[in-house]
């Protein structure tokens, strides 16, 4: 048995969850007209609604008292303090010293990393603001007009997700391109339309050996190179985003145009540092700056408020308790608002790359699920494809909704129609609609009878489905930075709950390993017979039926 399921707290949460699961949530409001205002917190211009949860302040006290009895606040000073808790790779987790605006000593073996954090912010300001004002010329002498970040997983999906929620923040000057599938499409079909004159390309690679990245930059170069570009122009095209400066430098770009950072950032919560170089060329250092400030913000947040008044932890223990005691799965991540589109993208890697473990940091297997699957996409778009599934599915899917009070774009009615269906929908998974409504409803339309009695059932809605409700006053940079940081330390909660690392991803390596493996062997036409009959059928078809 582990450690987890014999603490007190759990055994409490096991029993009291038997009771809960004959709660309905329609009740829990009905007997309390205060319940928003028990259950709903601010953070700066963020509202948090938790009150439609199938909880009660019972509830709250218990989950609580599991965040205390696993030391999660002893936890969080140890991230924040740098001790080495990615125990696996013998790392400190810093990502929160790179958006330390206080800018205090935070101390790795004995060494403040704060001036190595500074001094890189100085560099990316100097160089974002040389290519923004267009000082910085390309090799034929023209401005840049169009960024290339190539990267993946942590060294793509940051810098996508921001730069396209803060949109409105961007120079229109700058045309922000991403590659990261080794897919040569992605690499051609963004090529296609520009010019290697006015294109630069941010090589953005924690170990800068990821096949991915290295395939598509050496494809980068090969356009700008047989496009006329030299050898030596390479360096007005190409800079580089790496912890591996050796590697770069055999790549051909000079070190002079890297961008360093560190071991102690996960690459899944690196877009603080110098990974966030396209963020800071497309919305520009000042607001690179905000990100960080919201970032920090929500950091001192989670450091110093009680657990029972902290964000990251309320959310963090009410995700522990349908994925523990209501064998919830899967969390939805709902964005209304278009911006975010990618939003739900960049937590699937954030949380599943950190707590999709089976061990806990000591290697014991797990007796209890960890992580959720994480997925969403914005509304109202979603609400024409997989709502359904939520509201009437036999699955417990646990949804956050986000939403701006003000829109960038006030077009006629559609901010509050948005919004009205945010409303709407998590009314609807909550209070659901009875039988007796329903019969009621199809007797009003004129129906009787067995017609009436066949429709009954498939218009049932049963509710008492979680939500939490996030509105934020606009969607700035500062905010952004408040809310990825929130799921963040969410994601960190979690982890301690069930006694995680958080920060590695070894699960990740064997398909790498494989696939080098196989690579050379679609380079001829001899039958393969290395793998099982389906690898090797698999092989040997793409092989018999290749073109080139
Ligand atoms: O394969 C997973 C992963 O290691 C992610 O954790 C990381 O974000 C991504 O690959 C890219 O790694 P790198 O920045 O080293 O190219």
């Amino acid at each position: 048995m582990s450690e987890l399921t014999q603490t007190a707290a759990w055994k409490k949460l096991a029993v009291h969850a038997e009771e809960m699961k004959k709660v309905h949530m329609r009740d829990l409001f009905a007997d309390d007209p205060k319940r928003f205002d028990k259950f709903s917190t601010h953070f700066n211009d963020i509202l948090v609604d938790y009150s439609k949860n199938i909880v009660t302040e019972e509830t709250m006290a218990m989950l609580m008292d599991l965040a205390r009895e696993r030391d999660v606040s002893g936890w969080t000073q140890r991230m924040f303090n740098g001790e080495k808790i990615n125990n696996t790779e013998n790392r400190a987790v810093l990502h929160t010293a790179l958006r330390n605006r206080s800018n205090t000593p935070v101390m790795v073996d004995g060494h403040d990393v704060m001036p190595d954090v500074n001094r890189v912010l100085k560099q990316m300001r100097e160089f974002t603001e040389s290519v923004r004002s267009g000082e910085w010329l390309g090799s034929t002498g023209k401005p840049i007009t169009d960024i290339v970040n190539i990267g993946i997983g942590g060294s793509d999906l940051g810098p996508v997700m921001v730069t396209e929620a803060l949109t409105p923040f961007g120079r229109d000057k700058l045309h922000m391109h991403f590659v990261s599938n080794v897919d040569g499409t992605h690499m051609v079909e963004t090529l296609r339309h520009l010019s290697r004159e006015t294109t630069l390309f941010v090589i953005v690679s924690k170990t800068f050996t990821t096949q991915e990245t290295i395939t598509n930059a050496r494809t980068a170069r090969d356009w700008f190179l047989t496009r006329g570009g030299s050898k030596t122009a390479v360096a007005k095209h190409f800079v580089a985003v790496s912890t591996n400066a050796k590697a770069v430098s055999a790549f051909g770009i000079d070190t002079a145009n890297m961008f360093e950072f560190w071991d102690w950032v996960g690459g899944r919560y690196s877009l603080w540092s110098a990974v966030g170089l396209s963020i800071a060329l497309y919305l520009g250092m000042d607001h690179f700056e905000e990100l960080l400030e919201g970032a920090h913000e929500m950091d001192n947040h989670f450091r110093t408020a009680p657990l029972e008044e902290n964000i990251p932890v309320i959310m963090a223990m009410l995700g522990v308790w349908y994925n523990n005691f209501f064998d919830a799965d899967s969390y939805a991540m709902l964005p209304y608002d278009q911006y975010m589109h990618r939003f739900p993208a960049y937590f699937q890697q954030g949380d599943m790359e950190s707590n999709g473990k089976r061990v806990t940091r000591d290697g014991k297997p797990v007796d209890y699920s960890t992580g959720p699957i994480i997925w969403g996409e914005p509304g109202t778009n979603g609400q024409h494809a997989f709502y359904q599934l939520i509201h009437q599915g036999t699955k417990l899917i646990p949804c956050d909704f986000m939403a701006p009070v003000e829109t960038k774009n006030p077009v006629g009615r559609h901010h509050p129609m948005l919004l009205s269906n945010f409303f709407a929908q998590t009314e609807a998974l909550m209070v659901g609609k009875t039988e007796e409504e329903v019969r009621r409803e199809l007797a009003d339309e004129g129906l009787s009878g067995d017609a009436l009695e066949a429709l009954v059932p498939h218009k049932v809605f049963p509710g008492n489905k979680p939500t939490n409700s996030i509105l934020f006053q606009k969607l700035t940079p500062k905010t952004l930075g408040e809310l990825i940081a929130m799921y963040e330390q969410k994601i960190f909660v979690q982890s301690v709950i069930w006694g995680l690392n958080a920060y590695d991803q070894w699960g990740v390596e064997l398909g790498k390993e494989l696939a080098r493996k196989i690579l050379p062997e679609l380079d001829d036409f001899e039958e393969t017979k290395n793998h099982d009959s389906s690898t090797n059928g698999l092989i040997n078809y793409f092989k018999e039926h290749r073109k080139e």
